[in-house]
């Protein structure tokens, strides 16, 4: 009998249809519904050309092309292999990635495969590699240690590239994987588009300062999409927010979610919630049950949310129409099963550095200039830390606005949100920090020496200054 439900769980899992982490199926119902990611949702999978299993072989092309965001709308964007998002990255943990990478635009860009632990030389940052000049290749190569929901994106121009379209999703299964009826990827992100109705050139001082925010809410490249989905059914949405500056405030009225995964990978718990939060460069992993009756639609929004400044949503925007098939209810699946702990990092005796963000207009430069411990870079001096040996860091925001923080290379743990200790564990690599707010987070550099960056993640902050290294000595 094992072996019988192995093969099938294997199967299952080759067509990505759910994994086999917890109770066989409660009926004997075939569990039957539409694949969403078989609409126009869905994202091309990368062509893996290596027949070794645990090798994933990929070509790569950054190029301009044409991307039609809704049907017959068309802007000129840069593109991986000619879509947006680029080709879905999938893998096992422990597997060989390579990515034969090459420049086809008119300027030069890197990959940054953000949250994947890669070698120093292959993180795609302005310190692990010159730029690849146009037409010009490189050949990326590092191993996928961690089950979870991944992204990659240029780390050149980055509020150019990426808004033009430059960035994928990276996928990377474990051993025990909740089980769910269909899986996918769900990119988020917004356009601004000029009065051509081509994508709006690099704006004012008002952008530099707030982020760019567009009116056109994409999910997948997508606009106005609709994500279809079976009474009882279970899918699994991988989010991930690779809006320059959109923070997500997701709601599904009558439905929850279940979080399953952060940044790291599996939650020691599973969660309901009501609510999901994203700031820019964050992911999510989700179950969403078909709690809608067949026939039923919902809406998935976007809620208000102020992040400062006046900057962000003041209304709820629609983001994505589910809409249920006329066939009649499956059985509803059981709660999934806990995941291994996450153990607390020990900080005592850690003496924590303090590291504040904050923004001032050069009224003479009419600039805005973004700093980290009042320098901005590349003229903040290193961290220096070192392998194997737990840094607590207070990151304190002195302005107004929020700052998502994001770490190269490592995950941390959140310990406290102004003194308050933080209720649950997880592995993170982006974090939202409010506008004046203390938030203590611990990570210890694992086997990996090097400079590694940590950034606001807010496109127009980042190339303003809000960006320093941490040098990571053996
Ligand atoms: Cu997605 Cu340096 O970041
Ligand atoms: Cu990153
Ligand atoms: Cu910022």
């Amino acid at each position: 009998m094992p072996s019988n439900r192995h093969l099938l769980c294997s199967l299952s899992a080759a067509l990505l249809v759910g994994g086999c982490g917890d109770a066989p199926p409660t009926s004997a119902t075939p569990r039957t519904g539409p694949d969403p990611w078989a609409s126009v949702l869905r994202v091309a999978p990368a062509v893996d050309r290596n027949p070794d299993p645990r090798i994933v072989e990929i070509d790569l092309e950054a190029r301009f092309g044409e991307w039609e965001y809704a049907p017959g709308r068309r802007v000129r964007a840069m593109t991986y292999n000619g879509s947006v998002p680029g080709p879905t990255i999938e893998a096992r943990a422990g597997d060989t990635v390579v990515v034969h990478f090459t420049n086809r635009l008119d300027q030069p860009t890197t990959i940054h495969w953000h949250g994947v632990r890669v070698p120093a030389s292959m993180d795609g940052s302005p310190h692990s590699q010159p730029p690849v000049a146009p037409g010009a290749s490189f050949e990326y190569r590092f191993t996928v240690p961690d089950a979870g929901t991944f992204w990659y994106h240029p780390h050149v121009t980055e509020s150019v590239q990426m808004e033009r379209g430059l960035y994928g999703a990276i996928v990377v299964r474990g051993e025990h994987e909740p089980r769910a009826d269909a899986e996918g990827v769900l990119v988020l992100d917004d356009l601004l588009l000029g009065a051509d109705g081509q994508i709006a050139p690099t704006g004012d001082l008002v952008e530099q300062h707030t982020g760019r925010e567009g009116a056109v809410a994409l999910v997948n490249g997508r606009a106005g999409a609709e994500l279809p989905i079976r009474a009882g059914q279970r899918q699994r949405w991988r989010v991930v927010n690779a809006g320059s500056a959109r923070f997500y405030r997701l709601a599904l009225p009558g439905h929850r979610f279940t979080v399953v995964g952060t940044d790291g990978g599996p939650v020691e718990t599973p969660r309901a919630s009501d609510e999901l939060f994203l700031v820019p460069g964050d992911r999510l992993d989700v179950l969403v049950d078909g709690t809608g009756d067949p026939g039923a639609t919902a809406v998935l929004q976007n809620l208000p949310y102020a992040r400062g400044h006046g900057a962000g949503l003041t209304e709820a925007s629609d983001i994505l129409r589910l809409r249920y098939a006329p066939d009649p209810a499956l059985p509803a699946l059981a709660t999934p099963a806990p995941s291994p702990r996450v153990e607390p990092l020990a900080t005592a005796g850690v003496a924590p550095r303090t590291v504040t963000f904050n923004e001032h207009i050069d009224r003479d430069a009419e600039r805005v200039v973004f700093t980290i411990n009042d320098a901005s870079y590349p003229d903040v001096p290193d961290v220096v830390a070192r392998v194997g040996v737990t840094e607590v860091w207070d990151l304190v925001n002195a302005s107004e606005m929020e700052h998502p923080f994001h770490l190269h290379g490592f995950f941390f743990q959140v310990v406290s949100r102004n003194g308050a200790p933080e209720g649950e564990r997880s592995w993170e690599d982006t974090i939202q920090l409010r506008g004046k707010e203390r938030v203590r987070i611990a990570f210890r550099p694992d086997e990996r020496p090097g400079h590694w960056m940590y950034h606001c993640h807010i496109l127009e902050h980042v190339e303003h200054g809000m960006m320093a290294t941490v040098r990571v000595e053996p």
